[in-house]
């Protein structure tokens, strides 16, 4: 039986993920810890992740054999406050790992597309390939993914990990990402119909709705190890769009739905060093990676559960 402990699991990803694993594997199964406060309907322990007893004495408590470390700051805040982006990513990411070695646990984290840079072939970028990101976040992301691999080499521990494409989601906001407006511009087409775009027009990344997020992190942590050539970490991918693609999907189920930009010139250069496509031939080779929601079935499914969960307007 699996018990895993879930930092970070009040942000965009952990909230949805730590609901997704208790239907899987049980309520009390599923640690949640993070460094704010929670009201949680399960086991939850407050845990800044760059204490490294408080992570040892939290794993011990509770006997998990799994780590899922999804504590860290995203792209745009990491650019803002770069040593802290170092202190928080790569120290709290150590304290997962050296928790993980000494307790023989098994181990996810992900990285992103950030791991890649100016440099990295844009279109369909191949799984293994040249990655010199010129981010403190791709930094954290590259030297991450080669720590990860290094304690599976060196320590036998069981790292798995995959490459986000920016993540879709109306459960928990996105905080400090350069891929933010993907998810900012739902609301804004349901509260004013119209969106003012900090990325520019006709810029490419690789998007991902939640749920397919999600599934991917179960099925790499259940697939057969011997079957994994790489480890850390995945291309995975779904949907690479730009702003007037959301826009024109947004169109089609609010017509009267109005985009203009107002660039940021901070993460439009951040977005301008990451790819427009990924490959992800080998997730799909390896462990069975399947993408379900393209734009069209995430923007329906998106702008519907947004509606459901804000009170009717009069
Ligand atoms: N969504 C993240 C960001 O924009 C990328 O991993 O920072």
């Amino acid at each position: 039986m699996k018990k895993i402990l879930v930092t970070g699991a009040r942000g965009q990803i952990g909230s949805e993920l730590v609901t997704k694993l208790r239907s899987q594997y049980g309520t009390d199964q599923v640690i949640a810890t993070d460094i704010r406060e929670a009201n949680d309907e399960g086991p939850f322990e407050v845990l800044d992740v760059t204490n490294p007893e408080q992570f040892f004495s939290v794993a011990k408590k509770y006997e998990v054999d799994t780590v899922m470390h999804l504590a860290a700051l995203l792209s745009a805040t990491a650019e803002s406050n770069p040593k802290r982006a170092w202190d928080i990513n790569m120290g709290g990411l150590m304290n997962a790992l050296e928790v993980s070695r000494e307790l023989e646990l098994q181990f996810f984290t992900p990285s992103s597309i950030g791991a890649f840079g100016p440099t990295t072939p844009k279109d369909q970028t191949p799984q293994d390939t040249l990655q010199r990101p010129t981010t403190m976040y791709g930094v954290n992301k590259v030297a991450g993914e080669l720590l990860c691999d290094y304690y599976h080499e060196r320590f036998g521990v069981d790292t798995r990990g995959v490459r986000f494409p920016g993540l879709i989601s109306y459960v928990a906001p996105p905080g400090g990402g350069t891929t933010d407006y993907a998810v900012e511009i739902y609301y804004e087409a349901l509260k004013q119909q119209k969106y003012t775009s900090y990325i520019a027009e006709g810029t490419y990344m690789d998007m991902m709705y939640m749920p397919d997020a999600l599934q991917a992190i179960i099925d790499l942590m259940e697939s057969d190890p011997a079957k994994l050539v790489h480890r850390n970490a995945f291309n995975i991918a779904a949907i690479s769009a730009a702003p007037e693609d959301f826009a024109a999907a947004i169109q089609k189920h609010i017509p009267d739905f109005q985009i203009d930009y107002e660039v940021d010139p901070v993460r439009q250069k951040i977005a301008d060093s990451w790819p427009n496509s990924i490959d992800a031939t080998a997730a799909t080779v390896e462990w069975g990676f399947k993408a379900n929601y393209d734009i069209a079935a995430m923007t329906k499914d998106m702008l519907e559960k947004i509606k459901q969960s804000e009170p009717a307007k009069s």
